[in-house]
């Protein structure tokens, strides 16, 4: 099969023939028609420091992604062959205590797909059986099933506190930033304002649902809080830019009581006011990758009730590219101007 393969431990990935991979007892074998790329794929490319200290190479990378089951393993007893699907990437061990407790988010053995696990840059890729999500919706394309990988850390975020008459503050309108207003829009907040310093990724967000798109280059939240007609400063806030500046603004711009669930994975430690947060009263939270499975429940049921989020979800992905054209794929998700940019792999069938 044709693959996207990272040799050994050095820059850039090459397209190449690889053995398929096996199908075990207790694997689904899926043939991949779409996959996204993410931050994670860039860094793995480049090979960062956070690449060489992750990622156990030779390896084909790539985790968001939705195809067809082309073959169970003989212990696989729901997923069906034809079945179309995404796939939640990260396989966890089943017997630690979080695993035992049902909190499999929260697995701390879990094995990463297209990081410690050979993944979806390719023809085909196994995965277990109870990492398989099907799609029982036909309005489901493959563009859109590929991204629920991404839109799953958006709704995991967005829902983790309620939202219903709030007002909430998204920082960083990259693809899960900009989804995350379309979530929170659904789910029923009263002002979204969201910051960036891309514009074009700040126009975005209007179409999202957003009533206020900061440039924070140029513009306090202070002064968008003003604009909104707000006295008294966010109720949630969504950190999904990673930037160290957003943080210790989006505490300045909270309501006392505020809750803050935090995303965006840092690049450097940030100094934020602690004595803000305990004298107003501020809640910090870590989200990492989706509930399983309530996550893939709750954005299934939404998408599939709520056309306009739907519309809005797909709307994120704005470049579909056969996964011949690859390099051109990952030179514009690292221009990081657009929304999601989505590999074809249905080229080599
Ligand atoms: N915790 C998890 O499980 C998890 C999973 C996926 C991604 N992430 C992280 O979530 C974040 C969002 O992911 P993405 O794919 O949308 O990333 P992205 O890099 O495309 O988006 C980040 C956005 O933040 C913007 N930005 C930069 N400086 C900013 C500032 N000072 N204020 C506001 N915005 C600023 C960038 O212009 C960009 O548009 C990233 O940090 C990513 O690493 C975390
Ligand atoms: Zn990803
Ligand atoms: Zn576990």
């Amino acid at each position: 099969m044709k693959a996207l393969y990272k040799s050994g431990a050095h820059p850039g990935f090459e397209l190449v023939d690889r053995p398929e991979p096996e199908t075990g007892t207790r694997d689904v074998k899926i043939k991949v028609a779409a996959t996204g790329l993410c931050g994670t794929d860039l860094h793995i490319q480049a090979w960062d420091a956070w690449a060489a200290e992750t990622i156990a190479a030779p390896l084909i990378a790539g985790h968001e992604f939705y195809g067809e089951v082309v073959e169970t393993g003989a212990d696989v007893h729901d997923v069906k062959i034809g079945d179309k699907v995404s796939g939640e990437g990260h396989v966890v061990c089943g017997m630690c205590r979080n695993c035992r407790a049902g909190r499999r988010h929260m697995c701390i053995n879990t094995v990463s797909v297209g990081v410690q696990r050979d993944g979806a840059f390719a023809e085909f890729v196994v995965i277990p059986e109870s990492n398989v999500w099907v799609h029982h919706d036909p309005s489901i394309t493959p563009e859109l099933g590929a991204i629920f990988d991404p839109l799953g850390n958006a709704v995991h975020t967005a829902l983790s506190y309620g939202l219903v008459g709030e007002d909430v503050l998204i920082t960083g309108a990259g693809p899960i930033g900009l989804m995350a207003v379309a979530v929170a829009r659904h789910a029923g907040a009263r002002k979204i304002a969201i910051t960036d310093i891309s514009e074009p990724r700040l126009a975005m967000a209007a179409s999202m649902g957003a009533d206020l798109a900061v440039n924070v280059a140029t513009t306090r939240l202070q002064e968008a809080q003003q604009q909104l007609g707000m006295r008294e400063g966010f109720d949630v806030g969504m950190e999904m830019s990673g930037h160290p500046t957003a943080l210790p603004e989006m505490i300045d711009n909270m309501n006392h009581g505020g809750r803050i669930a935090m995303l965006g994975l840092p690049s450097e430690s940030i100094d934020i006011n602690w004595g803000k947060v305990v004298t107003h009263m501020l809640t910090l939270k870590g989200i990492y990758g989706r509930e399983m499975y309530e996550t893939w429940y709750a954005m299934s049921a939404m998408l599939s009730s709520n056309p306009v989020l739907r519309q809005a979800v797909a709307s994120v992905v704005t470049d579909v590219l056969p996964a011949t054209d690859w390099e051109q794929a990952f030179t514009t998700a690292r221009a990081g101007t657009g929304g999601k940019i989505v590999l074809d792999w249905s080229v080599f069938s």
